[in-house]
């Protein structure tokens, strides 16, 4: 069913956060934004849709970078979390990404972080997300979880909840998903031997490596299409 998330983010709510204070946690926030800053330089206007914000993590950051943020997420119990952190120039909406109150050619970048992996219906949300993007010339961004790295293989064997859920996407089937709306620019990051003990010196050396030698087994996917 289209209304259901493969997982049911109100149970996690409570201790989400806390997963960008650990060693780990730390690591990938640092590498995804470092990748995700890059991609939204191509972006021309400043209104941004991030499609399953959470607790509002990344729309914080966002709005920092000087975007004006609609995040909208199906789970009210993260979405309560953004109150808390009163973001600037942010607003929230509690919405399912198949169906967007939203009116068409609103949105000059429309923005997944680690959600599209977490929602029912990929093809038909994305197909709903682009609708609300400016054409020609808006932009759409994904960073989600590799399903061909090692760790997050790791992680869905072990039955690690949430990630036991999720439809994770390698290279191939996200080029797929996104084929319809143009050609993606898609490589991977986060390629670190010991993510708990991240070198930070060199790891942003391998990950502009990796992306000039278009590796495909880093943990994190990052595609960006120009509409
Ligand atoms: C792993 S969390 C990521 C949250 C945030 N983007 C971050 O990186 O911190 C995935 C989010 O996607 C949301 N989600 C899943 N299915 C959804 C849907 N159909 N519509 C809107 N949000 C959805 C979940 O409620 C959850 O908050």
């Amino acid at each position: 069913m289209k209304s259901l998330p493969l997982f049911n983010f109100n149970q996690a709510a409570s201790v989400y956060d806390e997963w960008f204070s650990t060693p780990m946690g730390r690591y990938y926030d640092l590498v995804e934004k470092r990748a995700i800053k890059q991609a939204l330089k191509n972006v021309s206007g400043k209104k941004l849709l991030e499609i399953g914000c959470g607790t509002g993590h990344w729309s914080k950051y966002f709005s920092a970078l000087g975007f004006s943020v609609l995040g909208v997420d199906i789970s009210f119990k993260m979405l309560r979390k953004t109150f808390h952190k009163r973001i600037p120039w942010a607003e929230f909406v509690q919405s399912n990404a198949h169906y967007l109150p939203l009116h068409d050619n609103e949105f000059d970048v429309a923005v997944f972080i680690t959600s599209i992996e977490f929602i029912n219906e990929p093809h038909d949300a994305i197909k709903e997300v682009v609708r609300c993007i400016k054409k020609p010339g808006g932009n759409l961004l994904i960073g989600t979880l590799n399903a061909k790295s090692r760790l997050n293989r790791n992680r869905f064997t072990k039955n690690k909840p949430p990630y036991h859920k999720a439809s994770l996407l390698s290279i191939e089937s996200l080029s797929d998903l996104l084929e319809p709306y143009g050609k993606p620019t898609i490589y991977t990051c986060a390629f670190s031997l010991n993510p708990s003990c991240p070198i930070p010196i060199i790891d942003p050396v391998f990950d502009s490596l990796a992306k000039k030698l278009g590796l495909r087994c880093g943990d994190i996917i990052i595609a960006e299409v120009q509409l």
